[in-house]
C-alpha cells in the first residue's frame, strides 16, 4: 500500500528526499530511498506497528512534493523539515522527539483529503502542517476540521481555508490584504488607469485574488477586462488578443508560477509591453526558467524576502543556507514558521490533545519567526507585511514592502 510503504521512509531518512531533484520518475525516487530504508527499518512495514509511538509526538505535512506546483511543495517542505530538526536537535517538545511524517499529493486534486484521513486515522498526528495552495488546502481542512485535529497552512491565503473551522489555522496574510496591496501597487507605482485581469478558474486562490484585487482597484479604475484560463493551460495567446485589444495599461494575472510563467512570455510574443503583475502565486525560482527575458520588468508580491535584515529572517537564513546550499523563499519561510509556531502551541498546551492544542493555537501571540512575528486573530489568520518583488537582470529583485 503506498501510504504505509511512504510513511516508512518518509521518516527514516527525511534528509534524503530533500535533496532529490525532481526531475527523477517517483518510483526511481521510491526505489532508490527503499533501499537507504531498508538499512534501518523495513519497507512496506505494516500500519499500526510503529515502535515506541508513544514516546513521540507524530505531526503530519501534506505537500505538492512533485507535479505541477512541485515547487511549492519542496520549498515549503524544506523549510518545515528544517524547523523540526533544529527542534528535534534541542530535545524536542515536551521532552519527545518529533516524528514527521509526509505525503505527496504530486500537486493534483483529490488526494490531499485521502492523505489528511490516512495521516489522523492511520498514523494519529497530533496535527497536520500544509498546503501552500490554497485549493489543496481546502480539500484537507474539513478532515482536519471534523476530527479535532488541528491543521495550520503554512501559506495559503485564500480567506475560505480558514473558515472552515476552528481547528484551522494558518501563518501567513490573506487575500483581501494582497488584493488591496496590489490594487493599490498598480495605481502607485505602476501609474496603471486601466488593467486588464487574467485569472484561473480552477484554483479558489486565484479566483479569490482577483476578486479582492477588483473590490479596490474598480472603485477609482477601470478593469477594461477579464479573461479566464485553467491552470495547465498551455496557450493562452486567444485571450491575450482579447486583453491587446482593450490596451490596459498593466495586467493583473493572479496564478501560479507555471501557468503566469507561459503567459508573460505569450504576452511579450504577442507584442505587449505593459506590466504585467501577480501575487505569491509566481514565487518560485522556475518563474525565470519558464519566461527569461519576458520577465523583465513584472512584479509580484509575497512573504519574504531573504534580503531582509530583520533578526528573525536572517538566523533563518542562514540556517536555511547552510542547509540546502540555496536561498529560502516564502514558502520555505512560512513552512519553517509553521512548524514552529505548532511547537510553540504544543509547548503551552503542555498537551497533544486536539481541543487543548487548539486553544494555544488560537492564544498564539508574537511569535517570532522567520517571517515577522506571527500572532492569530479572532479568524486563525495572520497579519503580516508583503513584500514586492521585480525581475531585473535575469534576478528576482526586493522592491518595497508594504505593511498590513
Ligand atoms: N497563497 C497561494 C495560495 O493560497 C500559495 C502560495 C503561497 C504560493 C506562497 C506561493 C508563495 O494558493
Amino acid at each position: 500500500m503506498r501510504a504505509t510503504f511512504k510513511r516508512t521512509y518518509s521518516r527514516a531518512i527525511i534528509n534524503k528526499i530533500t535533496d532529490f531533484p525532481m526531475s527523477h520518475i517517483r518510483f526511481k525516487v521510491l526505489a532508490a530511498l527503499c533501499i537507504g530504508a531498508a538499512l534501518l527499518t523495513a519497507c512496506g512495514q505494516k500500519s499500526g506497528d510503529t515502535a515506541a509511538s508513544g514516546d513521540t509526538i507524530k505531526i503530519g505535512e501534506f505537500a505538492s512534493l512533485t507535479g505541477k506546483e512541485a515547487a511549492f511543495g519542496q520549498s515549503s517542505h524544506k523549510g518545515t523539515v528544517l524547523a523540526i530538526e533544529e527542534l528535534n536537535a534541542t530535545g524536542g517538545i515536551l521532552g519527545k522527539k518529533i516524528d514527521f511524517i509526509f505525503e505527496d499529493n504530486r500537486s493534483t486534486p483529490g488526494e490531499s483529503a485521502t492523505i489528511a484521513k490516512k495521516l489522523i486515522t492511520r498514523d494519529k498526528v497530533v496535527a497536520i502542517l500544509g498546503e501552500v495552495a490554497s485549493g489543496r488546502s481546502l480539500e484537507a481542512a474539513p478532515i482536519a476540521q471534523s476530527n479535532k485535529i488541528p491543521m495550520i497552512s503554512p501559506s495559503s491565503t485564500n480567506p475560505k481555508v480558514t473558515e472552515t473551522g476552528d481547528y484551522i489555522f494558518r501563518v501567513c496574510f490573506i487575500d483581501p490584504f494582497q488584493g488591496k496591496l496590489l490594487a493599490e501597487f498598480a495605481k502607485r507605482t505602476l501609474k496603471a488607469q486601466k488593467v486588464a485581469i487574467f485569472s484561473d478558474v480552477a484554483a479558489p486562490y486565484s479566483i479569490g485574488l482577483a476578486q479582492f484585487f477588483r473590490d479596490t482597484f474598480s472603485a477609482t479604475g477601470q478593469i477594461v477586462s477579464e479573461q479566464k484560463y485553467t491552470g495547465g493551460d498551455k496557450d493562452f495567446k486567444a485571450q491575450l488578443t482579447v486583453i491587446k485589444n482593450t490596451k490596459p495599461d498593466a495586467i493583473f494575472v493572479p496564478g501560479y508560477y507555471t501557468d503566469a510563467g507561459l503567459i508573460v512570455a505569450q504576452a511579450r510574443q504577442l507584442g505587449i509591453n505593459v506590466p504585467l503583475f501577480g501575487g505569491d502565486g509566481w514565487e518560485a525560482p522556475e518563474l525565470l526558467q519558464i519566461a527569461g527575458k519576458a520577465l523583465e520588468g513584472t512584479y509580484y508580491s509575497t512573504h519574504f524576502s531573504a534580503e531582509s535584515t530583520e533578526p528573525g529572517a536572517t538566523k533563518f537564513v542562514a540556517a536555511y543556507q547552510a542547509k540546502y546550499g540555496e536561498k529560502p523563499d516564502a514558502m520555505a519561510a512560512l513552512g519553517y514558521d509553521s512548524a514552529m509556531v505548532l511547537a510553540d502551541a504544543i509547548k503551552r498546551a503542555g498537551s497533544t490533545e486536539g481541543p487543548k492544542l487548539r486553544e494555544a493555537l488560537a492564544a498564539t501571540k508574537d511569535f517570532p519567526g522567520a517571517t515577522g512575528a506571527t500572532t492569530l486573530d479572532a479568524r486563525r489568520d495572520a497579519t503580516k507585511p508583503a513584500v514586492i518583488i521585480t525581475v531585473k537582470d535575469g534576478k528576482f529583485e526586493y522592491v518595497e514592502t508594504i505593511a498590513p
